[in-house]
């Protein structure tokens, strides 16, 4: 047969004609071990509260918080990524919860250390936003404005903090400039030098992160936009990383997930250290939104997400359906 004859001379369909050839042939699992789930954990409830904007999360008590902890090590998750909600009256402009050993963050760490041990990566998140009144992730200037080295010192003193309370791995979160850097010292000087950073490293300024703001009760009012990137940028995050790596990242991620797989990709490719995207609580929301209207496959609608999130190259996903679709991947 001539190449442009009757018939096709190559035919890509045969490796697609059953499920079994489809399953033997794939180039991405994803698997339960790849899935770290972030969890929230609210003070001064004693029943959990659903988050209005992620139909299935909740604000965990402290005991459900435990148990949802021991479901996680049940269904194979990696991880866990811990959130603290203290009590509106309990934050100010310092954000003094966040380094206080009582501290709403600090009691969940060392809970979930004595329930789940090892078995379990437990990591937190390092970032003054949950515990400020006015909802930034620093203190601010005289003049309002975040103030990068004032933050790093209050950054310091949550690492100790959090270590002391036994996280295995610190989330930097705030995109200050400098804070890997001063948070390996602050780690190394208290004898926490197994502890590891998990850093923020490309964190877009994102309007994905609206139901979040839901979940941890944020009275943040403006933007981000003077310390999170800029969507338009990818340079830039080529930059970021070269200084997380240089400041002692052990692992570095990209945020939001879904709408930078471009920027995912890039970083995946150019580093010797696992990779972490974070599908974020917008992404969530979308889908649980559409499914909601029977407008998508809800379950296939997940699973292509991680699958794609995992194709870009992602050694690990923070998602908030870590849990369920771990079962599912069993
Ligand atoms: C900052 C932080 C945020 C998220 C994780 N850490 C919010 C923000 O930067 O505004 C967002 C996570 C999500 O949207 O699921 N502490």
């Amino acid at each position: 047969m001539t190449k442009y004859g009757a018939f096709p001379g190559s035919r890509p369909r045969r490796l697609r004609t059953t499920p079994a050839m489809r399953r033997m042939v794939a180039e991405t699992r994803v698997h339960p071990a790849d899935l770290i789930l972030p969890a929230f954990v609210r003070e001064g409830i004693d029943q959990p509260v659903p988050i209005e904007a992620m139909p299935g999360v909740v604000q965990h008590t402290r005991e459900t918080l435990k148990k949802a902890a021991v479901e996680a090590v049940e269904a194979g998750v990696s991880g866990i990524m811990l959130f603290g909600v203290p009590e509106d009256a309990k934050k100010d402009a310092a954000g003094t919860v966040g380094t206080d050993p009582d501290g709403i963050l600090q009691v969940a760490i060392r809970d979930v250390r004595a329930e789940v041990g090892d078995d379990l990566v437990i990591m937190s998140d390092l970032c003054l936003d949950e515990y400020t009144d006015h909802g930034h992730c620093g203190v601010l200037d005289a003049d309002g404005r975040v103030d990068n080295d004032a933050t790093l010192e209050r950054y310091a003193e949550m690492a100790q903090v959090q270590a002391d309370a036994g996280v295995h791995v610190v989330g930097p979160s705030g995109m200050m400039d400098g804070q890997v850097g001063v948070i390996r010292d602050a780690l190394d000087q208290t004898g926490h030098e197994d502890v590891s950073i998990l850093a923020y490293t490309a964190k877009y300024s994102s309007a994905f992160y609206g139901p979040f703001r839901e979940a941890v009760g944020s009275s943040l009012k403006g933007d981000r936009k003077t310390y999170q990137q800029d969507p338009a940028n990818v340079r830039e995050s080529m930059r970021e990383l070269a200084l997380d790596l240089e400041e002692g990242a052990d692992m570095v991620m990209v945020k939001p997930a879904g709408p930078y797989l471009d920027i995912l990709a890039k970083v995946a490719e150019s580093v010797d250290v696992p990779v972490s995207a974070y599908q974020i609580s917008g992404e969530y929301a979308m889908v649980e939104a559409a499914a909601e209207k029977g407008w998508i496959e809800r379950d296939k609608a997940i699973l292509e997400t991680l699958t794609g999130i995992k194709r870009a190259g992602a050694s690990t996903i923070l998602t908030y359906w870590a849990v369920e679709a771990a079962r599912a991947l069993r």
